[in-house]
């Protein structure tokens, strides 16, 4: 049994797609051990009391980044947690936070990186122009956005959408890609080459994936 630590700071969609998958058995022998947030009232820690799992709430309280960091990685540590899922976390981790889960610490962006890394990826594809975009599953290394990328789900951008319409499709395809992303990385079915995600598994894992 693999063991999840989700973090996360606002709604908490994401949390809730990776528990359903959980649940459905889609993501196979593994549970969430812990849910933190660094906001007391992000709607994703009362969803996560709600399905009766373990919370945690590590305000930054005007500490410096590595000593809440310190607080998390201890709380992950006593849930035995094996793979971090960053889920909407809105503060970037310290270096110690990242080497002390290396290559076990995951987090999703709305953009397909390294295309609009940073904040409102959506707003900033629709005012670039581009015709495609989507989300990207990737590892968390010390730079934003950055680490080796696991999952890609494209998403058309459509004449006349706004911020809310296009991220609300690029959502839909988060809830798939997370779930997915995270059960190939729990199988340990592959290697990485340089910064490339290379798939041992038998069936065909394709780094992007279309969206349907
Ligand atoms: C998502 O768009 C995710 O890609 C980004 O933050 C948002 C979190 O949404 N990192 P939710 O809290 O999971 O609903």
């Amino acid at each position: 049994m693999k063991h999840l630590g989700i973090l996360l700071s606002g709604r908490g969609s994401n949390f809730l797609a990776i528990a359903d998958a959980i649940d459905r058995g889609q993501i196979e022998d593994a549970d969430i051990s812990i849910v933190i947030s660094n906001r007391a009232e992000a709607a994703g820690i009362a969803a996560a009391r709600a399905r009766g799992l373990s919370t945690q709430v590590v305000e930054a309280r005007g500490r410096k980044r590595a000593e809440q960091d310190a607080e998390i990685i201890a709380c992950l540590q006593d849930h035995g947690v094996d793979l971090v899922c960053l889920a909407g976390y809105m503060r970037l981790l310290s270096p110690e936070f990242v080497a002390a889960y290396p290559q076990a610490i995951l987090n999703i962006h709305p953009s397909l990186l390294p295309a609009f890394p940073g904040l409102d990826a959506q707003a900033q594809a629709l005012q670039y122009g581009v015709a495609v975009t989507g989300c990207t599953v990737h590892f968390v290394d010390e730079q934003l956005d950055h680490g080796v990328i696991v999952l890609q789900r494209a998403v058309p951008v459509l004449q006349g959408d706004d911020e809310e319409t296009l991220s609300a499709r690029i959502l839909e395809q988060e809830h798939i890609a997370y779930p997915e992303a995270i059960s190939r990385v729990l199988s340990g079915n592959y290697t990485i080459v340089d910064r490339r995600y290379v798939s041992r598994a038998s069936h065909n894992e394709t780094l992007i994936e279309e969206s349907k």
